[in-house]
């Protein structure tokens, strides 16, 4: 039987964050339940797809905020996949939360239904930076959040932080991360804010209200923070993920290994059978269609082997350990060097790739560019 993962989007947020532009609408008790329904009916119409095929080593309930769900629907949810596919009994079951929804009750209530990591959305441990990118907790309600999850036994929890917000500085960076740290979290997804289209961020941008850091200073922030990781045994493992020896995403790491997942829930992806597809992002149409079978997905792309091989490289060198030339020869039947010798010999020349034994991987310097690097192989 195949291993795969499984995402589940979760559509809801108590309130719109300045910089985010995930789907997710506000929430509330009727749409909850509509929407429990919508996901079990869709788990139910990938029954002859999976059933027999597959096992399921892991689950990531992302959002939105998936801690606004009440832990006996999220339940209702696992027993609804554990209807259609084996879930393996030393499965990774993550959930994204928001520090400002993670009472006591409710962190009981997802630890007894199986939940065993928590990737908690901090962004800064700074008021002021808290208030501007609109989260709706401060920094102590953060550490709280840290504190509790800890004390109800959650050991494998990740913490999102984000550097690159207009008026913040490298100590703040520095700060942030070595009191995040010092509470025991074991892994930290550490993002540049990026300005998406259609946020109050990028409005803001455009007209003036705010000034991103420059180049030179993003980049600062994000060597400042390697570092501090780096000192407290935080091993980056990928371009924005940093974790203790044993405790790096297993659900993410499918991404970046090219395995298969499904994404159930609207606007979720799902890599199955060399397709990308995705959910339509409108959760009115996810919950009337009710039968996943009524509810048109759309096939982003059939990947061929071209397409495959390209994008594995792309995958792979997002990953520090890099590309493993004997996996790619063996999973494509093709001769690494040989197809790509001139961009590998190209970029070793520019400091862009380096070799260790059997692996090739972005140098730091590629790293920064990893974009252009990973181009090269596009030709
Ligand atoms: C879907 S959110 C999940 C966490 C949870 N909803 C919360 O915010 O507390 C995933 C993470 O993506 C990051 N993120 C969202 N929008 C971003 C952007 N425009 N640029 C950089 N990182 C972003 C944030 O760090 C956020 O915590
Ligand atoms: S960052 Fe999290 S809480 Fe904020 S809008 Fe995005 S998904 Fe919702």
């Amino acid at each position: 039987m195949k291993n795969l993962g499984i995402y589940v989007h979760i559509p809801f947020c108590r309130q719109k964050c300045n910089y985010c532009d995930f789907y997710s609408v506000n929430w509330n008790d009727e749409s909850e339940d509509k929407y429990i329904e919508a996901v079990i009916n869709e788990i139910k119409g990938y029954r002859d797809k999976l059933k027999g095929k597959y096992k399921a080593d892991t689950i990531f309930f992302g959002g939105g905020t998936p801690t606004i769900i009440k832990p006996e629907n999220l339940s209702r949810i696992k027993e609804g996949l554990s209807d259609i596919l084996e879930i393996e009994k030393q499965s990774e079951i993550s959930m994204e939360a928001n520090p400002n929804t993670l009472t006591w009750e409710k962190l009981k209530g997802y630890k007894e239904i199986g939940i065993n990591r928590l990737s908690i959305g901090i962004q800064s441990l700074n008021d002021e930076i808290l208030k501007k990118i609109g989260r709706i907790h401060n920094s102590l309600e953060a550490l709280e959040a840290i504190d509790r999850a800890k004390n109800i036994g959650f050991e494998n929890i990740n913490a999102d932080i984000m550097f690159n917000i207009p008026g913040q500085t490298v100590k703040d960076i520095e700060d942030t991360l070595y009191k995040i740290i010092e509470r025991g979290v074991k892994h930290i997804s550490f993002y540049s804010l990026k300005l998406e289209k259609g946020t109050p961020m990028y409005a803001m941008e455009k007209n003036n209200k705010i000034i991103m850091p420059d180049e030179e200073y993003e980049r600062d922030m994000y060597y400042a923070g390697r570092e501090v990781m780096a000192k407290n045994s935080l091993f980056q493992y990928e371009i924005s993920n940093f974790a203790e020896a044993g405790f790096e995403c297993r659900h993410n790491l499918k991404y970046w290994n090219q395995e298969e997942y499904i994404g159930l829930g609207p606007s979720a992806h799902s890599f199955l059978n060399n397709t990308r597809y995705s959910n339509p992002s409108d959760l009115k149409l996810y919950c009337e269609c009710g039968n996943s079978r009524n509810f048109e997905r759309i096939i982003l792309e059939e990947l061929g082997k071209d397409d495959l091989m390209f994008e594995y490289i792309m995958l792979r060198l997002r990953l520090t350990e890099g590309l493993n030339v004997k996996d790619f020869n063996n999973i494509f039947s093709a001769d690494f060097k040989k197809i790509y010798s001139m961009q590998i010999n190209y970029l070793i020349k520019n400091n862009l790739l380096e070799v260790e034994g059997d692996n090739i991987r972005l140098t730091e310097k590629g790293m920064d560019i990893s974009n252009y690097v990973i181009e090269e192989f596009m030709e």
